[in-house]
């Protein structure tokens, strides 16, 4: 049951169609959009065609028989809230894109959830693409977590990279964040670093297994800098990234999480200083483990809906009636495989 019909509801809509075959396979069943909830029902057509059960009652989603698992990407706080309560009382596992709602409904989001005994998957709530959740929560599992630094907002990274190499300002570009795509519904999130802090909030509470804490977060977006301090940064051999920035701080008295967003003066020479767009880029340090990079794009229609399907289908697996499929490994059995061959390289 998909809630929204946007920029990511119509890439979720492409790749679950698209990639089908790999999805029922890795699934263990197939993935289907039974009813879509969207406000606008003409909008919603245009952008996700006309081959959908799409109703303007967003409340028959979340509670529609049919439906195993809601997918909230209406965006919002208030009534994303209701719906994903509604949805996880009527024993519905949820997948969300919402960084907001998690940042700042989180506790009890997930409160609710462990209770009712479904899952709220969020991997495309941070990063967009990049699989940094399960970086976190999987790979990443051995380590006690040091720090966590990165460019986590694609539009104002967008921003700034155009600022620098185009010399265009900041209006313009802005505009053209927009209409890619990236930027949110209130721009203003993005620009002012609230975009990127509910991402590090939601970092911060997986990485060092705090409750959300958005309220307590400093957070400084880039509406004050100038193409004049752009240039200067350029000029010392720095660029200005707005990095959002975690950390574990054991050397002050009964240690305590740093948790803010703000421009960052970084060496040119840094991987991070380089990224450019509205890629992310996302430094995970741990103690055994040192500091691991992960890149890729962070906004923008499919590669958002990377990460929502990977949460379908890992809901799937989980609640797959068959079991080869509940752990990942298992579920790519050589002859599920398609039968492609290797090609010798001469
Ligand atoms: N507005 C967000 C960004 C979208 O620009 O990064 C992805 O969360």
């Amino acid at each position: 049951g998909l809630l929204g019909a946007g920029v990511v509801a119509s890439g979720v809509v492409k790749v679950l169609e698209r990639n089908q075959a790999e999805i029922r396979r890795r699934a263990g069943r197939g993935i289907e959009v039974a009813r879509v909830g969207a406000r606008n029902l003409a909008k919603a057509r245009a952008a996700l065609g006309d081959g959908l059960a799409i109703t303007d009652d967003l409340d028959a989603v979340v509670t529609d028989p049919k439906v195993d698992i809601v997918v909230e990407l209406i965006g919002g706080t208030t009534r994303a809230r209701e719906l994903v309560l509604k949805a996880i009382a009527s024993g519905k596992h949820v997948v969300t894109a919402n960084k907001a709602l998690l940042a700042v409904h989180g506790t009890e989001i997930f409160a609710a959830a462990s209770d009712k005994g479904v899952m709220v998957a969020f991997e495309a709530a941070v990063a967009g693409g990049i699989p940094i959740i399960k970086a976190l929560r999987e790979g990443l599992t051995a380590n006690r977590i040091q720090w966590i630094a990165g460019i986590i907002n694609g539009t104002t990274n967008f921003i700034l990279s155009e600022m620098r190499a185009k010399g265009l300002d900041f209006g313009t570009v802005l505009k053209e964040a927009q209409r890619l795509g990236y930027a949110e519904a209130d721009p203003t999130f993005d620009i002012e670093g609230v975009d990127a802090a509910h991402k590090a909030t939601i970092m911060s509470a997986i990485a060092f297994g705090i409750p959300m804490q958005f309220d307590k977060a400093y957070v400084e977006g880039i509406t004050k800098l100038q193409a004049a301090d752009i240039n200067y940064a350029e000029q010392l051999g720095y660029r200005i990234k707005l990095l959002g920035v975690t950390k574990r701080r054991d050397d002050v008295a009964g240690g305590g999480i740093e948790l803010r967003v703000h421009p960052t003066l970084v060496p040119a020479k840094r991987l991070i200083a380089n990224v450019e767009g509205a890629m992310n880029a996302v430094v995970v340090n741990g103690d055994a483990v040192g500091s691991t990079l992960y890149y890729g794009k962070g906004a923008g229609s499919e590669p958002t809906a990377s990460a929502v399907v990977a949460d379908l289908v890992d809901v799937t697996r989980l609640h797959t009636a068959d079991p080869d499929h509940r752990v990942p490994h298992l579920a790519f059995q050589p002859d599920a495989l398609d039968n492609a061959p290797v090609l010798s390289i001469e």
